[in-house]
Order: structure tokens, then sequence, then C-alpha cells
């Protein structure tokens, strides 16, 4: 049958703060795969533009999720592996996410990436005046800080570095 040497389609989800350098390796592995990657922030940016306020992002935001999942659930189904470059802060999220993969009957493997803050604010700053970049300031990037949950021990993952 076609296709049938290929690896067993999986879920390949990207963990890490903002600037860690997610979207990076993901555009990586989408060809060492290969797969489908998922980056909100590109979607949000086609569909609704850099500047959403705080009021605009929330909703924007699930509304792309909501469709993003609707498509890396029927590439898994179709036997192609998906990359969801989506950050995964919290360990709830984590945790839905796995429950998700095991519903789904799909490996999962998680890459955590864990540059250091100062260095990640460092790229974020160059990025911002790239075209194409969902701008973050230095004040978004310290807020969200708060909500970043780092991996917990029992938490399995494939390490990534530069
Ligand atoms: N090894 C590196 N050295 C220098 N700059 C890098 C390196 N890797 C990535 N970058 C740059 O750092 C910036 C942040 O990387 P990237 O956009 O991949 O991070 P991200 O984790 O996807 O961020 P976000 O959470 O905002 O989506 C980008 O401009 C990228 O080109
Ligand atoms: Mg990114």
């Amino acid at each position: 049958m076609p296709g049938s040497d290929r690896a067993a389609p999986g879920i390949h989800a990207l963990h890490g703060f903002i600037g860690s350098g997610k979207t990076t390796f993901a555009r990586r592995l989408e060809r060492t795969l290969p797969g489908l990657r998922f980056s909100p922030d590109e979607w949000l940016v086609a569909l609704y533009g850099p500047d959403l306020n705080a009021e605009e992002f929330p909703p924007a935001f699930a509304r792309v999720m909501a469709v993003i999942e609707a498509q890396w659930t029927r590439a898994l189904d179709l036997g192609v592996p998906v990359i969801l470059d989506h950050g995964f802060w919290g360990r709830a999220d984590r945790d839905a996410l796995r429950a998700k993969a095991a519903a789904l009957g799909v490996p999962l493997t998680l890459y955590a990436l864990t540059l250091p803050g100062g260095e990640a604010l460092r790229r974020v700053r160059v990025r911002n005046a790239q075209p194409g970049a969902l701008p973050i300031s230095d004040e978004t990037f310290r807020t969200f800080r708060a909500r970043f949950e780092p991996l917990d021990p029992d938490e399995e993952a494939v390490y990534v570095s530069d």
C-alpha cells in the first residue's frame, strides 16, 4: 500500500516559553519527519493582523485553536504526523493533550525548549522588527512569564537545545 513505510502518525508537541525557539525547531521538524506544522501565531496574524488588543486576543486565539484542532485531528486520521507549536505552558494543557493522544490512540512526543528568559527576550526584541512577526512587548513577556509552568519531573520530554 502506498505510504505504508511511513512512520506511525503521532503528535509532536512543543513546550517552551515565548522566544524559546519553538517555531524555529518546528520548521526543522516538519521537514525531518515530515509532518504538518501548526503554529497558531501564523494563523492569528494571517486572519486578524498583528495588532489585536488585550480584549480581542483571547476570543481570536480560541477560534484559531478550535480550527487548528479540527485540522490536526483530521491529519492524524489520514496518517499524517502533526507538529503542535503551541507552547503548552500549563500542566493542565499538557495533561489534556496526553489524554487526547491516548483517546486517539496515537503516540505523543513532547519537546521541551528551555532557553533562559534573558536570551529569549533578546531574541524576541529582534524578531519584533521582522515582517509578519506577532509583536511581543517586554511587558507582555514579563506578564506571561507568571503563567508558564515548567515541566514537572514526572513529565516525559525530549529536551531540545540549539
Ligand atoms: N539559535 C538561535 N540563535 C539566535 N536566534 C535564534 C536562534 N533560534 C531561534 N532564533 C530566533 O529567535 C526568535 C525566537 O524564536 P522562535 O520564533 O522560534 O521562538 P518561539 O518559541 O516560537 O516564540 P513564540 O512563543 O513567541 O512563538 C526568532 O526570531 C528566531 O529566528
Ligand atoms: Mg513561535
